[in-house]
């Protein structure tokens, strides 16, 4: 994709986005921006709920409920059936880690870089003797492979951590991750929240346990809906410590005496959807359909490169990988006061985050080059 491509507005799509009419949004890694689509559908959804309420539930609503595990799993390779929904990751990785049997196998594999509800989710069973090891990033922004080459033993249930780190962009070889689990015997988890919807996820060929993700960032459908995948050979084996009706076989037969478990992935869903949620997702996935997953990729990739490109030129020294390959459009620009510089960034209409020490940026499909060169123009003179 051409430079010149890159300030062209993408495709007509950008206009579906209403915050560009007022903002430079580049901040798609912490929460996607909302687009025309999603808030029709939420207002159908409120329609829907003045007009007919509760009746609404059983021809509509649940349907939506099912076609949103049809899209998610479009966007990891994988069948609805391998697909349960969560309001969050967090309840996602409950599920899971209330699926394990620790006895034999206590110790649980993660690292700095992930996001900290992937370790909390473990910290908290070090009462009932589950064992975390957390690995350290040598550069701030990767884990080696030997170190979890090193880590993973016989004793070892699962490796949690991260398809594209939150806290550098770095997209990880999960596959390595997945083979050096299994030969071990152990299982693997990725938090692909970071990573569906700017990079390609198949779950397949990743050969992954579980993979979660959601619609807050990159799959622009705002918080309150989150999945999770598990590979089909596995999901009968595995009888969650945690449930909710939602995941009962029948869950409309009401009978208090009998948790007989869905044979899908339904088995790994809880209670009642947020359907608001459900509806801003369908809609910011038919974004994505629409604009084409490939396209939607590579757009955002060359948007990162000329951004990580021009922030080297001007002396920022962006902190990503060392590998182009494994680059993301999560930027991070190392800065003396980030939260400082993002507000007064703010004050000038850019939207961008800070974490501890950096200044983070994300483009995404949307945005036009000139936006982050504006951007770093800005940040360089303060
Ligand atoms: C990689 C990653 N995992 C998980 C989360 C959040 O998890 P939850 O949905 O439980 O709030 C975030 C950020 O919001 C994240 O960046």
């Amino acid at each position: 994709m051409t430079v010149t491509a890159l300030d062209e507005p993408a495709l007509g799509l950008r206009e579906r986005f209403p915050i560009f009419r007022h903002t430079t949004y580049l901040n798609s890694c912490s929460l996607g921006a909302l687009s025309d689509r999603s808030r029709v559908a939420m207002s159908d959804y409120l329609d829907q709920w003045e007009r007919r309420g509760a009746s609404a539930w059983y021809d509509t609503w649940l349907g939506a409920y099912e076609r949103l595990r049809v899209g998610y799993g479009r966007i990891v390779g994988a069948d609805a059936s391998a697909i349960a929904l969560h309001p969050c990751i967090s309840t996602a990785l409950t599920v899971v880690a209330e699926s394990l049997d620790y006895r034999r196998r206590p110790k649980v594999v993660t690292t700095t870089l992930d996001f900290p509800t992937v370790p909390y989710q473990w910290l908290a069973k070090a009462g009932a003797g589950v064992d975390v090891e957390i690995l350290e990033s040598p550069d701030g922004i990767s884990v080696p492979l030997e170190a979890f080459a090193r880590a993973i033993d016989g004793r070892t249930a699962l490796v949690a951590t991260s398809h594209v780190f939150f806290t550098s962009g770095h997209v990880q070889d999960v596959r390595a991750i997945a083979d050096l689990a299994h030969v071990q015997g152990a299982l693997c988890l990725i938090d692909g929240y970071q990573g569906a919807g700017q990079v390609p996820v198949d779950v397949g060929a990743m050969d992954v346990d579980f993979y979660c993700a959601g619609g807050l960032k990159w799959l622009l459908g705002g918080s309150g809906i989150a999945f999770l995948y598990v590979r089909p050979s596995l999901i009968g084996q595995l009888e969650p410590r945690v449930a909710g009706w939602f995941g009962h076989a029948t869950p409309f037969r009401f009978d208090p005496r009998v948790l007989e478990r869905a044979a899908d992935a339904h088995r790994f869903d809880l209670g009642t959807p947020a359907v608001a949620a459900v509806y801003a997702q369908l809609a910011g996935l038919e974004v994505l359909e629409d604009a084409g997953l490939a396209w939607v990729q590579a757009r955002t990739r060359a948007l990162a490169d000329d951004l990580i490109a021009d922030a080297t030129a001007r002396g920022l020294r962006p902190k990503v990988s060392p590998e182009p390959a494994r680059r993301s459009a999560i930027v991070m620009l190392p800065r003396e006061q980030p939260h400082a510089d993002v507000a007064r960034l703010a004050a000038a209409g850019f939207i961008v985050d800070a974490r501890p020490g950096h200044v983070r940026v994300s483009p995404y499909f949307y945005n036009r080059a000139d936006e982050h060169r504006s951007f770093l123009e800005h940040l360089s003179r303060g």
